[in-house]
């Protein structure tokens, strides 16, 4: 599949298949994480993969929309490693690109995943650190629930007035 394809297919996918994933793909999802940008190189960046049921169970709860958990294959939470950051103001930067590439190689995998905030709602991101026993320094940013699910239906988001030429 070309990228410019997976772009063009991905979506927020919230209902999944009970089929568990294969570790070979999750590694995957993990590699293309992985290969994101970061500011100056960092890669200040961790993965915690979840796949016990109750875990998942409780993840859902982490707040309002985050129920798509409940019956997710895995969840993936990043989170970010303090004592990597060299240029710490960018820390998110670096992990949305990271939770991106992540979401277009499921694409690419034919599994389906949702991204759910958690930085910087600091109540999410308690509960999490809590859920986990997280070590000081470690800070979760998003989590994503993956499945395979046949679920993936195109939208056009383009639009010719969002774009500015040499002018505003
Ligand atoms: C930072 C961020 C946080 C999001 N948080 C949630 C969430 O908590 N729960 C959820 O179901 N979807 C969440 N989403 C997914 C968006 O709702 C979704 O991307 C948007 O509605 C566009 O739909 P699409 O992804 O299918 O194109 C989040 C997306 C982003 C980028």
């Amino acid at each position: 599949m070309k990228i410019s394809e997976a772009i063009r297919s991905r979506r927020s996918v919230r209902k999944y298949e009970e089929r568990p994933v294969e570790r070979e793909k999750i590694e995957q999802l993990l590699r293309a994480a992985m290969q994101a940008p970061s500011a100056g190189n960092q890669q200040a960046w961790e993965f915690l993969v979840v796949e016990n049921k109750e875990m998942l169970q409780k993840l859902a709860k982490a707040h309002p929309y985050a129920l798509p958990m409940a019956k997710a294959a895995l969840g993936i939470l990043v989170l970010s490693k303090e004592a990597a950051l060299k240029y710490p103001a960018y820390w998110q930067q670096d992990l949305a690109a990271a939770t991106q590439n992540l979401l277009l190689e499921a694409v690419e995998l034919g599994l389906g995943a949702v991204w759910m905030g958690v930085a910087p709602e600091e109540e999410r991101m308690q509960f999490i650190k809590d859920l986990f026993q997280l070590p000081q320094g470690v800070t979760p940013f998003a989590m994503l629930a993956v499945g395979y699910s046949p679920d993936n239906q195109f939208v056009d988001r383009f639009d010719a007035t969002r774009i500015h030429y040499e002018q505003y």
